[in-house]
């Protein structure tokens, strides 16, 4: 009987990092791959699945406008019982810190079934940021029977909390993801930025969409973005917005028609990793880009307070720099204006693995269970 491995999934970041390991899966004899996705995010999870060719077994559609933590919690634990109850799948993989990611694993837990944790062991020790996504990890953490561990401090952090059985050290997906996404000669589909890469200055490519940077700190991030824009007339900024109205709304009403910034709505993977080859820094306060900037050489400014992403800062190309408006300002001048400061984080430097992830937690999977 081949093992049946259910992979859950439902935002962009998810499906980025899940779906080199759903095809590594589907490609590999006595293992029979589902897929169940949340639609946590609908359109941004469509856009992946169509770049990979992934198809879903089965797909649950919770995303509701302004959507609540509560409600894609309750969406998801009993979409997925369901699904788990008429599958019976003999693990369910997770993956990261979102909602889903927590909430698939309680609702595997509810019905005995076992938890695999793909992206185990980032923390910052902060209840609160990024919130909810430290307390989603340390809970699904609990719940997990097999954890795959990015890094060695990922690992490290785990067995910190007594985690410590079926721990792999395996690399971080999203550096598989680049091998069908990156490539020297690629021409952008959008006429945007095929037009934005032939500017001869320099051109941020930006991102901004936390729970916790909400309010305040995304307008003092907009103000910086301006301030910065008067500061540097031959500066562009690429800016794909997050659909969420909580960001849509206070960017577009700050930053739209602006000469040097060009909102887009969000970039599938190719055009975005390819974008983040050409730029000349990244500014964001996403998680995932603080792993993909890193492998390709890119400076990248991190909007943010704290990091569970320690080993980019300590490679040398990712910086915190908070989320005040003269802060970030202050260090996107910096690398503009010393280019002894930009090169010396302007170097590809890759923690998070080799490329061959996906294949590892394969064999991890595959072990585990023919040891039982
Ligand atoms: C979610 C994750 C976060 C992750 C982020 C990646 C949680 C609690 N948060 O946050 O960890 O970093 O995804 O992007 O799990 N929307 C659309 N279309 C889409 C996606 C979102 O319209 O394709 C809108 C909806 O109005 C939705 C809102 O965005 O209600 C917020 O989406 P949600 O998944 O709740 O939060 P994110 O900030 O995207
Ligand atoms: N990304 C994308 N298009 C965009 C913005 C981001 O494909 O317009 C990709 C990005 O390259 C990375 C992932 O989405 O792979 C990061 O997702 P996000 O920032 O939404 O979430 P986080 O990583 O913060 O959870």
């Amino acid at each position: 009987m081949p093992i049946k491995v259910m992979s859950v999934f439902g935002t962009r970041p998810e499906a980025i990092k899940m779906c080199p390991l759903v095809r590594e899966l589907a490609a590999t004899p006595g293992v029979e791959s589902l897929v169940c996705v949340t639609g946590q995010h609908r359109q941004m999870l469509d856009q992946v699945l169509e770049v990979f060719g992934v198809t879903p077994d089965d797909d649950l559609n919770i995303m509701k406008a302004r959507q609540t933590l509560a409600s894609i919690t309750t969406g998801v634990v009993e979409g997925v019982g369901e699904v788990i109850a008429r599958r019976k799948p003999d693990i369910v993989l997770v993956h990261g810190d979102t909602t889903t990611s927590f909430a698939a694993a309680l609702g595997a837990f509810y019905t005995q079934t076992r938890v695999g944790h793909v992206e185990a062991g980032l923390r910052t020790h902060n209840k609160y940021s990024p919130f909810p996504e430290e307390m989603n990890r340390v809970l699904t953490s609990r719940l997990a029977d097999l954890h795959f561990a990015p890094t060695a401090r990922n690992a490290a952090a785990l067995a910190a909390e007594g985690v410590r059985d079926h721990v792999y050290i395996t690399g971080n997906t999203v550096i598989d993801a680049f091998a069908t996404t990156v490539r020297p000669d690629y021409r952008f589909a959008s006429p945007v930025l095929r037009e934005a890469v032939q500017h001869t200055g320099p051109l941020v490519l930006m991102t901004a969409h936390r729970r916790e940077n909400l309010g305040s700190p995304l307008e003092n991030i907009c103000r910086a973005v301006l301030e910065l824009c008067s500061r540097y007339p031959a500066l562009r900024f690429v800016y794909p917005v997050h659909p969420n109205p909580a960001v849509r709304e206070p960017v577009q009403r700050m930053l739209g028609g602006h000469r040097q910034i060009l909102l887009i709505d969000p970039l599938d993977v190719v055009e975005m990793h390819n974008m983040m080859a050409r730029c000349t820094l990244v500014l964001t306060d996403s998680g995932g880009l603080q792993e993909e900037a890193p492998h390709l050489g890119k400076p990248v400014l991190v909007m943010r307070t704290e990091t569970e992403r320690p080993e980019a800062v300590e490679a040398g190309t990712a910086r915190v720099v908070g989320v005040e408006t003269e802060a970030i300002a202050a260090a996107v001048s910096h690398l503009l204006d010393d280019p002894a400061a930009y090169r010396a984080m302007a170097h590809a430097q890759n923690p998070y693995g080799d490329g061959h992830a996906s294949r590892r937690i394969t064999g991890h999977i595959l072990e585990y269970f023919n040891q039982q």
